[in-house]
């Protein structure tokens, strides 16, 4: 993959885009990382100083630079309701992440990001998506369910909490679904 999109459309939502985070983007960090259940189920610290938001936008931009990660700020008429993105899963493979404000969710938006990066990775020539969901997070379960992961396998996260491994399986770019 040469580089990472620097904005995506949203299929079907006029005024949704994802647009990469930069280095002045750390507000979003800071409320995510205030909303209660965003620390629960992601890898956000609690309540995010502005310094640790500003460094937290910082190692975005940086991974972005690398081609190890990117994250997009979800945005609705301009307004930032959360973020989505993807990283290196190994040495081939991505996987994505997300989470929203409250005032974003329980309308499809979060699902529609994911199906615009998905949508992307597959275009690049990816075959394989994963996700892994802290066992209990029944949104995340949902969203996951509602773009076609399945699921593969369990684990266990860094603090020592289940985890279930999801994946999606892409079809070729050049399949006849590709439109
Ligand atoms: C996971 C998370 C992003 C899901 O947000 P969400 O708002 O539930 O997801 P969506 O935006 O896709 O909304 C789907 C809901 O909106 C409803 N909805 C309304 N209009 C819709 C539409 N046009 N299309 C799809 N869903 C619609 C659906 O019924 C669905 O509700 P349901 O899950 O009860 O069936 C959110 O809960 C979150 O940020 N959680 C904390 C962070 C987190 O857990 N991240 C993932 C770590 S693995």
């Amino acid at each position: 993959m040469e580089s990472f999109a620097h904005e995506l459309e949203v299929p079907g939502r006029e005024d949704a885009r994802l647009r990469i985070l930069g280095r002045d983007d750390w507000r979003i960090e800071y409320d995510l990382s205030r909303v209660a259940d965003v620390p629960t189920w992601t890898m956000y610290a609690p309540d995010l100083t502005e310094e640790l938001a500003r460094a937290r936008a910082e190692h975005n931009v940086a991974a972005s630079a690398a081609g190890v990660a990117a994250r997009y700020i979800v945005e609705e008429a301009g307004t930032a309701l959360g973020t989505a993105g993807f990283g290196m899963r190994g040495d081939r493979d991505f996987e994505v992440f997300y989470a929203m404000k409250p005032e974003g969710r329980g309308r499809g938006l979060a699902t529609d990001a994911v199906l615009t990066i998905v949508g992307w990775l597959r275009r690049q020539g990816e075959q394989r998506v994963w996700l892994s969901t802290l066992d209990g997070n029944t949104a995340s379960e949902r969203l996951a369910d509602r773009v076609g992961f399945v699921r593969v396998g369990a684990g266990v996260h860094t603090d020592g909490r289940p985890i279930t491994e999801w994946l999606l399986t892409l079809p070729t770019a050049s399949a006849p679904s590709d439109r």
